[in-house]
């Protein structure tokens, strides 16, 4: 999808070529004497326009207007979740209409507006075509994002750049995260990553079998081998400022399906353990961005990725391994088996030193029965680091939910023949689950975000609705963009 930023007030939007012009509209809107502004104000009075966000107007062949179709929409007060709303709705009702280019009239230059635009339409255009010959792929390939002035519109350039690169990284994360476990294999996201190493500043190592047992990553090891699929380690660095500078590590829980191992999960719905390497999506999909951005900092991506199967070789309740970092793991639940790979990926990244460490985890259920399907948990170490992440979700929209790494609770993991258990017992699943990691990344800045919630959705807007929604790649790309490094190390 190509998008082009253009000056063009309503006067000068009424004569654009396009397939559909969406102009959205402010609660407050002041009408000047052009065709579109007198439907708009003609519509309000008559009723038509509702003034409640993303309410609409559709319009066919509008006197005065060059464009076939307007589709009229209210954005209320114009936030960016509104707008996003608006949009959506704005874009899923052109469906039968199948525009190639839609010219999108926004009130003014404002970035949240503009980001939660583009976003909006690459989001309710998106169709899955991967694995589905038949499925009608999106025709719409231009979208110009109108503003007013002049003077916004090259007060936008760095926004609209922003823009365009997180709707880069979203697809892609989203485009893999779809996709069936057969054809996302650990293999297959490891050429994804040699792949994203085309760009500049962008390098790509993968690490095998052989190299992942020689680090001693017999945690991440473990959970691979009841599985005929061979693990990758995947290791990506962007290199914006200095060799010398410390980067700022991101994990990201890479199980390509996780069926549970020999604590297999039951049978229905399980198909959408396909989703489980949805973290490892969002990182891909934030160094897509960031080799589009160019920011003056330093990134490694580190991707565990296997999958998770019960097999004759595979790991057993009861089963004692050792991590990379050395200490002892008691696995009385194969299932819970992406702290297990998180557990060397933290290591790894610890070793690196790093400003601050993510990591980010189709992790619980727990967290997904505490915060539902639109929000993700995040437990971290360091409220700097916390506070970041809080700050990005509210530039991004991705929301966020602050769960305690409440320390009296590590005693449920206490093991009788190892230096802890994988499981905490049922309750408190996100603090024990984050405690597990918490024993792996020593004083590093670290935060963690469950995206076990919002990795899917079960679908409420756009084209095509269900499936992966590449939770946690703007916030990251956002908080990549922005960062400040910690005063302290550890404080929480
Ligand atoms: N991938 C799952 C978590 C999950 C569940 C994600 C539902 C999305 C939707 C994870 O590997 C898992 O199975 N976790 C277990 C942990 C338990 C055994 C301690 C869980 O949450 O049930
Ligand atoms: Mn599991
Ligand atoms: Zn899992």
């Amino acid at each position: 999808m190509n998008f082009e930023l253009k000056t063009l007030d309503l006067k000068a939007a009424a004569t654009q070529a396009s397939d559909a012009l969406i102009v959205l509209v402010k609660a407050d809107f002041k009408p000047a004497t052009d065709v579109l502004s007198r439907l708009i104000a003609d519509a309000r009075k008559s009723g038509d326009l509702d003034a409640t966000p993303a309410k609409l107007l559709s319009v066919w062949r509008a006197q005065g207007v060059t464009s076939a179709r307007v589709v009229l929409v209210s954005i209320g007060e114009g936030h960016a979740r509104l707008v996003r709303q608006a949009v959506s709705a704005a874009v899923t009702s052109l469906k039968s209409a199948a525009p190639k280019k839609i010219t999108l009239c926004l009130p003014d230059g404002s970035q949240h507006r503009l980001q939660a635009a583009a976003q909006a339409v690459a989001d309710a255009s998106y169709v899955y075509t991967a694995t589905k010959p038949s499925a009608k792929a999106a025709l719409l390939s231009r979208v110009v994002l109108a503003l007013p002035t002049a003077a916004q519109t090259k007060a936008a350039k760095d926004d609209f750049a922003h823009a365009c690169a997180h709707v880069a990284g979203v697809a892609l994360a989203k485009e893999w995260g779809n996709r069936p476990a057969n054809h996302a294999t650990p293999s297959m996201l490891a050429k994804v990553a040699q792949g994203l190493a085309k760009h500049p500043r962008v390098r790509c190592e993968v690490l095998g079998p052989k190299e992942i047992e020689k680090l001693g990553m017999g945690s991440f090891a473990a959970v691979a081998r009841g599985s005929q699929e061979p693990m990758r380690f995947i290791v990506l660095h962007y290199s914006g400022a200095p060799k010398a500078e410390a980067p700022t590590v991101l994990v990201g829980k890479g199980i390509t399906f996780d069926t549970g191992g020999i604590s297999l999960k039951p049978g229905a719905g399980m198909d959408e353990m396909k989703f489980d390497m949805c973290g490892a999506a969002s990182v891909l999909g934030t160094f897509e961005a960031l080799s589009k951005l160019q920011p003056a900092i330093n990134v490694v991506g580190l991707i565990p990725t296997c999958e998770n199967m019960p097999d004759g070789t595979a790991l057993k309740p009861g089963d004692v391994i050792t991590s990379m970092s050395g200490q002892t793991i008691e696995v009385l639940n194969t299932d819970a088996e992406g702290r297990l790979i998180l557990a060397d990926g933290l290591s790894l990244g610890a070793e690196m030193k790093p400003d601050a460490m993510i990591d980010i985890a189709t992790l619980t259920g727990a967290c997904l029965a505490a915060l539902g399907k639109k929000m993700a948990g995040v437990v971290g170490n360091n409220s700097a680091v916390v506070d970041q992440l809080k700050q990005s979700s509210g530039r991004t929209d991705e929301l966020l939910w602050e769960l305690p790494l409440f320390r009296d609770y590590r005693a449920m993991l206490d093991s009788n023949v190892a230096d802890m258990k994988n499981i905490g017992g049922p309750l408190a699943g996100v603090t024990t689950s984050s405690l597990f990691l918490n024993e792996f990344v020593g004083n590093t800045p670290w935060a963690h975000l469950d995206i076990a919630g919002p990795m899917d959705s079960e679908g409420d807007s756009g084209w095509l609705n269900r499936g992966a929604t590449a939770f946690g790649t703007r916030l990251l790309i956002d908080f990549c963009a922005n960062f400040k490094k910690p005063a302290a190390r550890l404080n929480k």
